[in-house]
């Protein structure tokens, strides 16, 4: 039952995450849009209004005609829009995903029992959540610092880009070191989403609620507020590709089982970057085709580099047994995938078989007989190698022909 019920909650929370994630980022690639594309005012009593740039869209049958005053219009309206609600629910429902289905079980989930590290690898479950929270309040405030020490007064961005850059970087490699290929894109991508909410919380919104109080007390705002809210949500900008692409690579094991996992993720987070910068300049009216170029050329090097090095060379098993041959594989699967890939798993903790996929007869092993050798290869699975499976044994799928 607690299986089912987490299992449950997942679906409802992912579905809930898409459609916060879609609206929050929806509307901030929108404002990104807007805020490079506005044109100076036409008429000139906007001007004197203190109007520096307007839009004009069509859209759902009809006109619009936005319009941006650079610090504050005369007088601030009543019904002012404010955007944080899809940001808070993007997060939190994010980190209620990450709970139920990582800190529910991190023997599985979090740990990689073959890390590089050894102290990593023999982590017990409940060590694995506390560094896995420890890794994600740790790259904000790193993140943090690094904005405040580096360009607190938003005079130096281009050095603060290129450090946040490096840091992205080591977190690719720390997180690949600490846990499992899985959770190490997904916490990758959660650093930088927690990241981007913590902006709009820490700074974006209490930067933006002094300035509408300054205003009201009939004060002239801190332009620093209005300068730092900017370049946060410059940050956020740069960050969404990347995080997008984090958080859907759960199935995508030959990326991030990969022996260089950490610089494929690297080379995806730049590629991100460089296209979403790609659009940002395009809405300003500059066309530069050499981001994406540059973008694509870094997706190209991480499928060069994630390409696998060839089949096992044929083996000098005696392949006028294949017969036998089955048979070992067979009993492998059953010693080894079964107690989680059956309609009925005996594993605690699965309600039903894992990714959907059950090993119960011999026709549905023979019918995945690629996707088990690549899985098996990739040592993702057994998950966790909770069964122990040897290196022997993955020879063994590995050189099963029939
Ligand atoms: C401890 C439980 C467990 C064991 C043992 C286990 N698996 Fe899995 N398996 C899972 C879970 C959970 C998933 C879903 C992971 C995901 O969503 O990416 C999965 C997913 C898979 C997938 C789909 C991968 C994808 O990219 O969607 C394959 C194939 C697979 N397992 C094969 C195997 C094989 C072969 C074995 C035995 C060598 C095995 N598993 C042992 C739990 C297990």
């Amino acid at each position: 039952m607690q299986a089912y019920l987490l299992d449950f909650a997942n679906f409802m929370l992912r579905w809930l995450h898409v459609i916060a994630a879609i609206a929050w980022i929806g509307e901030s690639i929108y404002f990104v849009m807007l805020d490079n594309g506005l044109k100076k005012p036409k008429a000139a009593e906007d001007r004197e209004k203190g109007v520096f740039g307007e839009m004009w869209a069509v859209h759902g049958g009809g006109f619009y005609h936005n319009q941006k005053y650079a610090t504050a219009p005369a007088k601030l309206p009543d019904d002012l829009h404010w955007s944080f609600w899809k940001s808070y629910t993007t997060w939190l429902s994010g980190f209620a995903l990450f709970v139920t289905l990582y800190m529910f079980n991190p023997g599985f989930y979090l740990v990689n029992p073959n890390a590089n590290w050894e102290w990593a690898a023999n982590m017990s479950g409940w060590q694995a959540n506390v560094l896995a929270l420890v890794f994600l309040v740790g790259g904000w405030v790193v993140y943090n610092e690094l904005c405040k020490r580096i360009s607190p007064d938003m005079t130096r961005d281009g050095l603060l880009s290129i450090a946040v850059a490096v840091m992205m970087v080591v977190v690719a490699y720390l997180s690949v070191q600490m846990f499992s290929g899985r959770a190490a894109f997904l916490l990758t991508g959660a650093v930088m989403a927690t990241a981007m909410s913590a902006n709009v919380f820490f700074w974006i919104i209490p930067g933006q609620r002094r300035m509408v109080n300054a205003m009201k007390a009939g004060e002239t705002p801190n332009p620093l507020d209005g300068k730092r809210g900017k370049q946060r949500s410059v940050h956020n900008t740069y960050f969404t590709l990347p995080v997008v692409l984090l958080m859907i690579s759960n199935h995508y094991s030959f990326a991030y089982n990969h022996e260089h996992a950490w610089v494929l993720m690297s080379l995806f987070i730049f590629a991100g970057a460089l296209i979403r910068q790609f659009f940002v300049l395009m809405h300003a009216g500059k066309i530069q085709p050499a981001y994406p170029v540059a973008g694509v050329a870094l997706i190209l090097v991480a499928f060069w580099l994630g390409a696998p090095a060839g089949q096992p060379a044929a083996t000098d098993r005696d392949t006028a047994d294949e017969g036998a041959e089955f048979e070992e594989v067979h009993a492998l699967v059953n010693q080894h995938c079964v107690a989680c890939h059956s309609r009925e798993p005996t594993q605690p903790g699965f309600a039903a078989p894992p990714a959907g996929i059950a090993y119960d007869s011999e026709d549905q092993i023979l019918s995945q007989k690629s996707l088990i050798q690549q899985v098996v290869a990739s040592k993702y699975m057994p998950l966790g190698n909770m069964t122990g499976m040897t290196d022997e044994e993955r020879e063994v799928i590995a050189a099963w022909s029939e």
